[in-house]
Parts: C-alpha cells; sequence; structure tokens
C-alpha cells in the first residue's frame, strides 16, 4: 500500500511544486521507490515540468488529464475518465529516473473547482465532494510505494480532496516573513478537517526552500520555527536558492539528477530532503 503525501501551503509560489518534483525523481533514482506524480493544481505546473507543454496540450484535447475526472464528478452526463489512459508512465526527462508516473492537471481544473463547492454547499454534512480523488486512484494505489500530490496554493475544493487522500503532509516554505505566517492555521485547518472525514493526515515536516544562507532573516526565521511548539518538524536539510534549481522547471532532457540540479549543494541538499521525508514518512504513516 502507498503511502501518501500532500504538498501544501496558501502562500504561493514558495516551491511546492519544484520540492515534489524533485522528491519524486530522487526517491526513484536514489532509493528505489515507486512512485506516482498527481499534480492538482490547474497552474498545471507540475505536469509541463514532468512532460513538458506539447504533450500536456495532447493529453488535454484527449481527455487525459485529472479535470475529466472531476468534471464526471460535477456533471455524470459528461465522459468517462479513463484512469489506464491518463496514468503517464514514466515521466521524468532524466535518463537515470525510472519508475515516475504522473496524473497531469489541466487549466479547464479552475471551473471544476466552483461545481464542487456548490456540490459541498447544498450538502455541508457528506463527504462525497472531497472523495473524489481518492474513489478514482484506489485501483492502482498498490502500484506505488510513495503517491505525491501538489496541491494549489488554497485551501480550495482540489486541495482538499488531495488531502482525503493523503496519509500526511509537507509544508514548503520560503524561511521569510510573509511566506510563514499562517502555518500554524493551515495545520490546525487540515487537523480539522481529518476530523470531519475521519481519515488521520499526519504533518511530515516543514520544507525551507529558497534558502539564502547570507541572508540574516533567513536564518532567524528558521530559528524561531525550530521553537515553535506548534510546528512538530523543520525538515533538517535546507533547500538553497540556486539558478540551477530554478531552471529545473523547464522540460529538457538530463541524464542524471546530478547534472539537473547541479553540484554545488543543490543535489546533497534534495538527497538529503528525501532521506529525511522517508525517513519521516516510514515513521508516522
Ligand atoms: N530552491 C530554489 N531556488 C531557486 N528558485 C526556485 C527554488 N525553488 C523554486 N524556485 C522557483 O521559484 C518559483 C516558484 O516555485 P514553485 O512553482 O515550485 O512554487 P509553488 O509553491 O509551487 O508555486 P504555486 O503556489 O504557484 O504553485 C519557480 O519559478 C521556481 O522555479
Ligand atoms: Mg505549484
Amino acid at each position: 500500500m502507498a503511502r501518501v503525501i500532500a504538498t501544501i501551503n496558501l502562500k504561493g509560489g514558495v516551491g511546492k511544486t519544484t520540492t515534489t518534483a524533485a522528491l519524486a525523481e530522487f526517491m526513484a533514482a536514489d532509493f528505489g521507490q515507486r512512485v506516482l506524480l498527481i499534480d492538482l493544481d490547474p497552474q498545471t505546473n507540475l505536469t509541463t515540468m514532468m512532460v513538458g507543454e506539447e504533450r500536456w496540450h495532447e493529453l488535454n484535447e484527449l481527455g487525459w488529464t485529472l479535470a475529466t475526472l472531476f468534471e464526471k464528478a460535477v456533471k455524470p452526463s459528461g465522459p468517462d475518465f479513463d484512469l489506464e489512459k491518463a496514468l503517464q508512465r514514466n515521466v521524468s526527462s532524466v535518463k537515470s529516473v525510472k519508475g515516475v508516473d504522473l496524473l497531469a492537471s489541466s487549466l479547464d481544473l479552475m471551473d471544476v473547482q466552483e461545481g464542487l463547492s456548490h456540490q459541498q454547499y447544498a450538502d455541508p454534512l457528506s463527504t462525497r465532494p472531497v472523495e473524489v480523488l481518492t474513489d478514482a486512484i484506489a485501483p492502482i494505489v498498490d502500484q506505488y510505494d510513495y503517491i505525491l500530490v501538489d496541491c494549489p496554493p488554497n485551501l480550495g475544493m482540489l486541495t482538499l480532496n488531495g488531502l482525503r487522500f493523503a496519509d500526511g503532509y509537507i509544508i514548503p516554505t520560503i524561511p521569510d516573513i510573509l511566506s510563514t505566517y499562517g502555518i500554524p492555521q493551515l495545520q490546525t485547518r487540515v487537523e480539522k478537517f481529518a476530523d470531519r472525514v475521519g481519515h488521520p493526515i499526519k504533518e511530515i515536516g516543514l520544507v525551507i526552500t529558497k534558502y539564502r544562507s547570507a541572508s540574516n532573516l533567513h536564518r532567524s526565521t528558521i530559528e524561531r520555527l525550530q521553537r515553535d511548539p506548534r510546528i512538530a518538524n523543520v525538515v533538517p536539510a535546507w533547500i538553497p536558492e540556486a539558478t540551477q534549481i530554478a531552471q529545473s522547471a523547464e522540460f529538457v532532457a538530463y541524464g542524471t539528477l546530478k547534472r539537473k540540479y547541479g553540484n554545488s549543494g543543490q543535489y546533497d541538499a534534495l538527497r538529503m530532503l528525501t532521506e529525511d521525508v522517508l525517513m519521516n514518512a516510514q515513521v508516522l504513516l
């Protein structure tokens, strides 16, 4: 049975998608894990990172994205979601990465959110509108060791579908004032949601991203987070701000992860991060 981890933060642009993609690639290439990536963000960033924009257009035309799944849930007369066709196998553009699959997102997911919200509003006690993803993926869960769900920067119906499916979550954050604002509130919301749906969602850790060693603010913010009793775990591997990590968003072929992420610290930090997340997930989930 796979362990399912959601990547969340209400703040945009803090490295959620970049961290999720790197975790999947390192889990597969360096730790031999079978990984499924699920892109729940209508911005489709994870999808285009993993398969490129051209392939995304094809998938979207064919209806092989998660938009079809959620559209069907909102409008049952619509086309069926074909999980086997939607499932994109071995997607990473890095040759040494084998065994990362993807369920693609679509810009059309933007419209679907509203339909799901209406369903929830009409029947506030029902958990059906947040169980669409969990129900759909159930048949393939056993094919993976880890399923990573990249969520949009909000707690809307798509993110709630991701959290309902998740056993645990990570919160990537830049160690500055605005990015860390509201993290305890986010944790509380997740806890309340877990109670409501009757499924535990454990906090795996806060992941420090875009860390600048020369910044006093970054260092003091990390110290503050480490002292905060409401935060169970600040993952000890901090991800540096680096051009090569930013460039990882581009869909181009690489031979190895060292080539992709660069050898001046980024590779080691991302590998350590993956090791920490795997260790915590094995203990907690
Ligand atoms: N460690 C890093 N060093 C340099 N740039 C980074 C790093 N991590 C992410 N970036 C860049 O920062 C931007 C935001 O990253 P990313 O898209 O991963 O954030 P996000 O939290 O998923 O954003 P959103 O909330 O819009 O989904 C991107 O341009 C990305 O390439
Ligand atoms: Mg993102």
